[in-house]
Formats: C-alpha cells, structure tokens, sequence
C-alpha cells in the first residue's frame, strides 16, 4: 500500500480513495458548479468534487432537486472540470435520467462521461436502481452510491428530516450499503441518517463512506459549497458548519460598490485609461 498522503497526489483517482480509507485518511468533498469556484477548491487540495444536483437550489433557485435536466447537469459538469487539475469530478445524474431503465442509465452517463469529461457518476438509492448501476458499471463508468435522505425522492419522504431512525429502515440502509458495494460503487454517500448507524455502515464496507449529516465516524465528509462558504443564509440544520460568511463579505462589498458610483468616487482618475 502506497504512503503518500493524497495532498501529495498528483490527481486523485477512485483508487487513491480507496487507499485513503485504508490508511485512514479522512476524505473531503465539496461540492462546485462552475468553473471560478472549482478552480479555488481545487487549488486549495479538495480531494473530490461533486457537481451535485443541488445546483437546482442554489444555482438556479429552485425549492427542490427534481427540475434540472442532464443538459443542464452536464453544462456545471463542463464547466467545473475544465478547472479541476488534481481533485476527482464526480457528477450527479439528475432526477428522471436514471430510474426508468438501466439503458437510459447508461446513456444519461456516457452523456455524462463525453460531453463533460467528468471522472465518475453518482445516482441516488439502493437495490430499486441496482439494474442501473450495474449497467452503467459494465461501460467501465464509476459510480458513487447515494443513501439515506436522498433529495430527489423528497416527495416520497415528504421531509428533509433524518432518516434510517427505524430499525425496518435501518436494516434496509446496510443491505442497500452492501448491495452497492457489492455491484461494484467505488463509494457512497450517506446523508442526514443517525450516526451510529454511519459507523456502522463505514466499518462494515471496504468501500469510502462520505458522510454529510452523518456524523464523524465514515471515511470522508461532503458539504454544499455555498452552505460551507454563508452564501446561503437561511439554510442552518445541525450538521452544517460555517467557514465564512461571504454572504456579509459580498453584500458589504456591494454596498460600498454602490456607494462609490453615486458619489463618484469611482472610478478616479487611476482608473482611467
Ligand atoms: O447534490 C448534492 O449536493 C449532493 C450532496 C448533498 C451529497 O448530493
């Protein structure tokens, strides 16, 4: 097994993830959906980046994951991976582009894999699409697992509370954990379930477990970028730490922008040609 610590990596592949488990290196993941910002992650040693379908929220405002479509998923893919020179670019096949049929799941993810040059696919559930995942497998496409509160069944579950906290849905957790590593996921994301029971799942799986509102215990964490950063103010569950509030920085900035042009203070006479 190799020592290098993955910020020593020049790119990062599923097997550095894989070895990162191993060696018990926790794994970050942040999510970016355009070129600017994934360029700063990238530079900054993020070791995956999700172009996730919360580009429907935060990018083009909408309540739920549900509208945005494969074209728009692959044009923030595009973008984002012309920026990325070492992380991992996962993408999120969108609502509607996967379920239906194993064929229209690898077609959603050669579209993918083509037209955005993105490394690697995540779906969201568990045995329900295990005929797409092994599908979309057999094309040599690596795919990321997604379980527990995943988005785009939001009208199933009818909230964005946590889930798994019953032992029928529990046990169901782990056998779709393993169900997926056993198709061959190279990992999965756990979202807002109980903690213990992440651990649980990570112990059991030789594959990475990346955790958002799962607690300390899995092999990685995954944040939405715009929450991390305070662009998005009204959002604050639990499991949502703050590193800065760009939100103030940028309003102040705006504000003082404004000032300026109706004073006339800009632009002066430096910045002018
Ligand atoms: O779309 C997304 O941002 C995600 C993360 C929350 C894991 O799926």
């Amino acid at each position: 097994m190799s020592v290098h610590k993955a910020r020593d990596v020049k790119k990062i592949t599923t097997h550095q993830l894989q070895e990162m488990k191993m060696r018990g290196e926790k794994i970050a993941m942040l999510t970016a959906y355009d070129y600017s910002m994934a360029r700063i992650l990238d530079g900054a040693g993020i070791d995956v980046i999700l172009v996730g379908d919360s580009a429907s929220n935060v990018m083009a405002g909408n309540e739920t994951t549900l509208p945005i479509t494969l074209d728009q998923m692959i044009y923030h893919a595009t973008s984002v991976v012309k920026a990325v020179k070492r992380a991992l670019v996962v993408v999120d096949i969108p609502f509607g582009y996967y379920q239906g049929s194993s064929g229209e799941a690898l077609r959603s993810s050669i579209r993918i894999m083509k037209e955005s040059g993105g490394h690697a696919v995540k779906l969201e559930g568990g045995s329900e699409v295990k005929d797409s995942v092994l599908r979309i497998l057999s094309a040599g496409v690596p795919v990321m697992g997604h379980l527990g509160l995943t988005p785009q069944s939001i009208y199933k579950f009818g909230t964005y509370t946590v889930r798994a906290r019953e032992e029928a849905e529990a046990n169901k957790l782990l056998e779709d954990a393993i169900l997926l590593q056993e198709c061959g996921c190279f990992a999965l994301v756990l979202e807002k379930i109980p903690a213990e029971l992440a651990k649980k799942v990570a112990t059991s799986l030789h594959i990475p477990v990346i955790g958002i509102g799962a607690g300390p215990d899995v092999d990685g964490q995954v944040l939405v970028m715009q929450d991390m950063l305070g662009i998005t103010k009204e959002f604050k569950p639990r499991f949502l730490r703050r590193y800065a509030d760009l939100n103030s920085v940028i309003t102040g900035a705006v504000g003082k922008y404004i000032e300026d042009v109706k004073s006339r203070d800009f632009p002066n006479q430096e910045e002018k040609y």
